[in-house]
């Protein structure tokens, strides 16, 4: 092999095929190829296709000599892949059979690169995937893991095989969903039942799938060279501190939208409807509800039907991302479900914008926008702190419910409605964060934590530090 070429570092990164992953792990590759390193961005064929008709990002990324695309097979048929996201089938599928794809190619690029690019020298790949680590290193190429899940919810994790040893987990039946939690260091007097990750609520026994293999995913991360995580330390010093004890090396290296700083560039696998932006402009500051509950979560008809009454009772105006799958996404959610009554469309021509996919960070960074009602998925929990909008929580699943918690009990920068979304509740809370008496302190604790995120990020700061010791420490696997 050639001395000189091996000096050049190549990293490979390669996210779980959901849009949150996709989102900010393109940016971490994007930060990546800005400190001048070779990247490619490996995706499943399905994603790959999705990204470079509707991603700003992939466009603008593609254009650069040392950057490029790549993709394997899911093995998933055409048609699972398209009409479900089910996270334990896709895990699984990448697990037992993508697995192989990813071997042969990273042999292929060790062996004959067929752009002539130096060989792979560093495997970023997402820590849903373990697997990546012992293909990686068999293939003698060193594998660190990303988690696009918070510091906090990472740490829950950690702690489930004691919380399962000590019986505070499976809950018994009918059990109070309020009662306090022992076994998560250093969040004893935080966590309830109903604010551990979704999968915790839903086991029925110490057996239970979704909850083992979330848990081994992260024990197996300080299997890893290192670990980074998208969050920064002046918002979850605590967790990470923990996180360390369990992964020595973690880098904190977010938010990684304001690390990037290109900000209107998306890793959209939708399109995005950009009318949104011109109906923004033409509304009084701080005067909109932005609703969005992310790429996965479903609602049921009757879920659906409350926040569309809960909205319009407010007397906010809002701006709604109306999935074409939100609703019983197997079915793929027809006009006919997402239609609401003419009293309610009477509300919206008044006061309402329904999109099916919105630019979402240029959105929440718009003056127009004073409050984010969102499912609490990571990214957009990061995209909202790093624009200082409050939030008010409705969760649907895995991490969400506990970066709800943490949203309203412990950086006071929003409500939680937690498992609530009856109208009145959607009603009242909608109001009581954008002018009720607690809307002020919402307000002003968001725009502080702002300003703690872009400290984190600028030229000094933990997060810009993190990165630049990631670098070198992905540097040191080539000289
Ligand atoms: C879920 C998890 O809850 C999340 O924490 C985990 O890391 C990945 O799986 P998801 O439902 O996709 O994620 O939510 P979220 O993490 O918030 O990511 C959604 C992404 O889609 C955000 O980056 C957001 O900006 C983007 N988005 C969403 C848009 O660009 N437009 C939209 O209309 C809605």
């Amino acid at each position: 092999m050639d001395g000189s070429r091996r000096k050049e570092a190549h990293v490979l990164v390669f996210p779980f095929p959901g849009q949150g992953m996709v989102n900010c792990m393109l940016k971490l590759a994007d930060l990546l190829s800005g400190a001048g390193l070779h990247v490619t961005f490996l995706n499943t064929h399905h994603n790959h296709r999705r990204l470079s008709h509707f991603s700003g990002a992939h466009s603008r990324l593609a254009q650069r000599p040392k950057f490029r695309f790549a993709s394997i097979p899911d093995s998933l048929s055409e048609e699972e892949t398209r009409s479900v996201f089910n996270f334990f089938d896709l895990e699984e599928s990448m697990r037992t059979r993508a697995a192989a794809y990813f071997r042969d190619l990273l042999l292929a690029y060790r062996d004959k690169d067929p752009d002539g690019w130096p060989p792979v020298t560093c495997v970023i790949a997402d820590g849903l995937m373990p697997f990546t680590i012992d293909v990686s290193e068999e293939v003698g190429i060193p594998a660190i893991m990303f988690r696009t899940i918070s510091a906090c919810c990472v740490w829950a994790f950690v702690c489930v095989p004691k919380l399962l040893e000590s019986g505070e987990i499976p809950f018994p039946e009918g059990a109070d969903l309020d009662e306090p939690v022992r076994g998560v260091p250093g969040m004893e007097s935080l966590l309830r039942r109903r604010d551990l990750p979704s999968y915790c609520r839903q086991a029925r026994n110490q057996m239970d799938r979704d909850l083992q293999v979330m848990s081994s995913v992260t024990a197996s991360s300080n299997r890893a060279r290192a670990l980074v995580l998208n969050t920064f330390e002046s918002l979850e010093g605590s967790a990470l501190s923990h996180i360390r004890n369990h992964s020595p090396v973690t880098y904190a290296v977010g938010p990684l939208n304001a690390l990037a700083g290109t900000s209107s560039d998306s890793g959209s696998l939708w399109e995005e409807d950009r009318d949104c932006m011109s109906w923004l402009h033409s509304q009084p500051d701080r005067s909109v509800v932005y609703v969005s509950f992310g790429s996965l979560t479903v609602v049921t008809r009757e879920e659906y039907m409350e926040f569309w009454h809960g909205l319009v009772d407010s007397g906010q105006r809002f701006l709604w991302v109306v999935r074409s799958d939100l609703i019983n996404k197997r079915g793929g959610g027809t006009e006919e479900k997402q239609a609401v009554p003419a009293e309610l469309e009477e509300g919206r021509r008044e006061r309402g914008c329904i999109v099916g996919w919105a630019p979402q960070e240029e959105v929440l960074a718009h003056p127009a926008v004073g409050c984010f009602l969102t499912h609490s998925g990571w990214n957009s929990t990061l995209e909202s702190i790093a624009a200082g909008k409050p939030m008010l929580c409705w969760p649907f699943f895995a991490d969400q419910q506990i970066n709800s918690r943490f949203v309203s009990a412990v950086w006071g920068i929003g409500l939680d409605m937690k498992d609530l979304c009856g109208r009145s509740i959607v009603e009242k809370m909608v109001r009581e964060v954008m002018e009720g008496e607690r809307s002020e302190e919402l307000r002003r604790n968001a725009w502080e934590m702002a300003e703690m995120a872009k400290k984190s990020v600028a030229e000094g700061g933990t997060s810009y530090n993190d990165f630049q010791r990631l670098i070198q420490h992905i540097m040191s696997f080539s000289s």
